[in-house]
């Protein structure tokens, strides 16, 4: 069984010009039964997306509030059950199932997959949306999938599904931190965090 950020390697080589900060590159590493874990569990969690994508995200706003301020549509909204019925919050949550979905049809691809998360990543700078946060949305994906997989839950799916995320999140990382450096190498030394784009349009 693979743990979760298994293989670490050194990046081959690095930009010479601007160097990057030597940083460990992370690997995707799943067992053949892992793999297939999750791709027969996604066709069961397929089945529900629509309602998942609503309840990681109620979830995440109850138990993270401060996440709801990166979003316009929900900055301003103080009652969760409001939500619940939501078209934004839907189409939301679709979209990040969706992504899952591109996720899982990639494993077999290292880098279409690789090239898929870093994207994300550089998106999430543009929403001034910050990795340390990446991590509340996978414990509440993994919370609103287990009672749905019920006696198909098992440790190797749980850590299958981990193992998962933590590259996408690692990758989204790159991604955002790549963005942030490209931002700054082109002279715009504007603050990205949402206090200083208040009026900033995502
Ligand atoms: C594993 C974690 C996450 C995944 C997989 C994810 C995925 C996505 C996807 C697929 C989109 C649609 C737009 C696009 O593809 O660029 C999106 C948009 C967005 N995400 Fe995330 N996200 C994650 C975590 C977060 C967190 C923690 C926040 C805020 C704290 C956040 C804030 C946003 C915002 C503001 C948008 C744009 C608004 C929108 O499309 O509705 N994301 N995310």
């Amino acid at each position: 069984m693979g743990s979760i950020l298994s293989g670490l390697r050194r990046p081959s080589r690095t930009s010479e010009s601007h160097p990057e900060p030597e940083q460990l590159v992370p690997t995707l590493d799943l067992s053949p039964n892992q793999h297939e874990l999750l791709v027969e569990s996604w066709k069961l969690i397929q089945q529900d997306i629509a309602k998942i994508g609503v309840i990681i995200f109620i979830r995440l706003f109850e138990v993270h509030p401060e996440c709801k301020d990166f979003f316009i549509p929900f900055r301003n909204v103080d009652d969760l059950h409001e939500l619940i019925t939501s078209k934004d919050l839907r189409a939301h949550g679709l979209r990040v199932l969706s992504f899952v979905e591109k996720s899982i049809a990639r494993i077999d691809n290292s880098i279409r997959l690789q090239e898929l998360a870093l994207e994300l990543g550089r998106s999430h700078y543009r929403y001034h949306a910050p990795p340390k946060y990446y991590q509340y949305v996978v414990s509440e994906f993994m919370s609103a999938i287990h009672p749905l997989l019920k006696d198909k839950w098992t440790t190797e799916l749980e850590n299958a599904w981990k193992n998962l995320f933590a590259y996408i999140c690692a990758m989204m990382k790159r991604g955002y931190d790549e963005e942030e450096r490209r931002k700054y190498n082109d002279g715009d030394y504007s603050s990205n965090s949402l206090e200083g784009n208040k009026n900033a349009v995502i």
